[in-house]
């Protein structure tokens, strides 16, 4: 065991501090990994303030992060994919069991033994994970990711939540060429998830609810942009999309979203309000729509995204801050007042 540096929460209601964490020694198959960047995803900020504590209760001391790149500093004796001064990047999940149906399904996201990067039972040391707002993390080959060299770092870790988040529900719903996108909130995910479907060549719509962001989305590869309080912009919509990714995180109406979907059409949340929604029944019936969810992707897919980023040169547009700005950063992301992600330089802990 040793001691990493770190920005924790110890209450709902108290800021992060600096503070002092327990990290394994690395076992056999670990990669001890020196952090240079970690994004700041809104769900830092949910858990943080225990806002989702009807399904995952936050344990205190909480330390967010979940979107790390990094450079690997040790291996262990049994580590074949990583050595030191490769890069590494760790996204939301740092474990599974590996052997049940999901796992080996390749979707270690949905393991019933799925071990999260933060606030999750940790196996090695007991008490909970602790993610990335720290200068070092330790965690098992198999859920440490390959960062594509052409890609810069700041802007590359944002891709490890955002990223994913976005691409797989897009690839599972078979958004291709030419099919009609809904991107709902213009935020970290959203940004990505209008680049990612920009790449796949699709026609993409932005809702949003900051006018100011228009030229962005645009700049972004959004095809149009609709300000999504302007009913009769919305109603132009009416029954044209395949597929509608919602990204929000605040209490909103996605009644407005279904309706806008085509026969067979999908809206998607990935967005995780602390309340639940309101559903008609009428926009499903009619029309055969659906409502579903997604969360993250598995470590394959999280790889295949990295690589079609590496490919496409996709990262985030980051705003990097040291991690002294951090509460700051959060206050700033409940006003949605980031382009369009912050991404802490852990080279500022080592002055703690
Ligand atoms: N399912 C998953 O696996 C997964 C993974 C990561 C994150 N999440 C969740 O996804 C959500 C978004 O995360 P993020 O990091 O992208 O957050 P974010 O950067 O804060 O973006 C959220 C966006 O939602 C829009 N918005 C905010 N308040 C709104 C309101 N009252 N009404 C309508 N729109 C509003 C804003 O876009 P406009 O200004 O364009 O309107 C804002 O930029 C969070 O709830 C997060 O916990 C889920
Ligand atoms: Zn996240
Ligand atoms: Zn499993």
């Amino acid at each position: 065991m040793y001691k990493a540096k770190a920005y924790s929460a110890t209450s709902a209601t108290s800021p992060l501090a600096s503070s002092t964490i327990a990290r394994r020694d690395p076992t056999e198959n670990d990669v001890h990994i020196e952090i240079l960047y970690c994004g700041i995803c809104h769900s830092d900020l949910h858990q943080a303030r225990n806002e989702w504590s009807g399904v995952m209760p936050t344990v205190y001391p909480f330390v967010p992060g979940h979107e790390i790149v990094g450079r690997v500093a040790k291996v262990g004796s049994a580590v074949t994919k990583f050595k030191p001064g490769d890069l590494g990047a760790v996204g939301c999940m740092v474990d599974s069991d590996r052997t049940c149906p999901e796992c080996r399904a390749g979707l270690e996201q949905f393991c019933p033994n799925v071990t999260l990067t933060y606030n999750f039972p940790d196996k090695h040391l007991g008490g909970v994970t602790y993610g990335g707002y720290s200068d070092s993390i330790v965690v098992d080959q198999r859920f440490v990711l390959r960062v594509p060299s052409n890609l810069n770092l700041a802007g590359a870790a944002p891709l490890l939540c955002a990223g994913i988040t976005t691409y797989s529900p897009m690839r599972h719903w078979g958004v291709t060429r030419g099919k009609k996108v809904g991107v709902v909130g213009l935020g970290g995910l959203g940004h990505m998830a209008v680049k990612i479907a920009h790449a796949l060549a699709a026609h993409v719509v932005v809702f949003t609810t900051s006018p100011h962001k228009k030229e962005d989305a645009r700049r972004l590869g959004a095809d149009e942009v609709v300000i999504s309080r302007n009913a009769d912009e919305m109603q132009k919509h009416a029954g044209s999309f395949d597929f509608i990714l919602d990204a929000v995180s605040a209490d909103h109406d996605i009644n407005a979203y279904i309706n806008l979907l085509h026969r067979d059409g999908n809206l998607t949340l990935v967005g995780a309000p602390e309340k639940p929604h309101a559903v008609s029944a009428f926009g499903l019936i009619m029309g055969r729509r659906s409502l579903s969810g997604s969360m993250i992707g598995g470590i394959a897919e999280t790889q295949e995204m990295l690589d079609f980023c590496g490919k496409h040169n996709l990262t985030a547009d980051v705003e990097v801050i040291p991690m002294q700005k951090v509460n700051e950063a959060f206050e700033r992301l409940l006003k949605s007042d980031v382009k369009y992600r912050f991404s802490i330089d852990m080279a500022s802990l080592k002055s703690e």
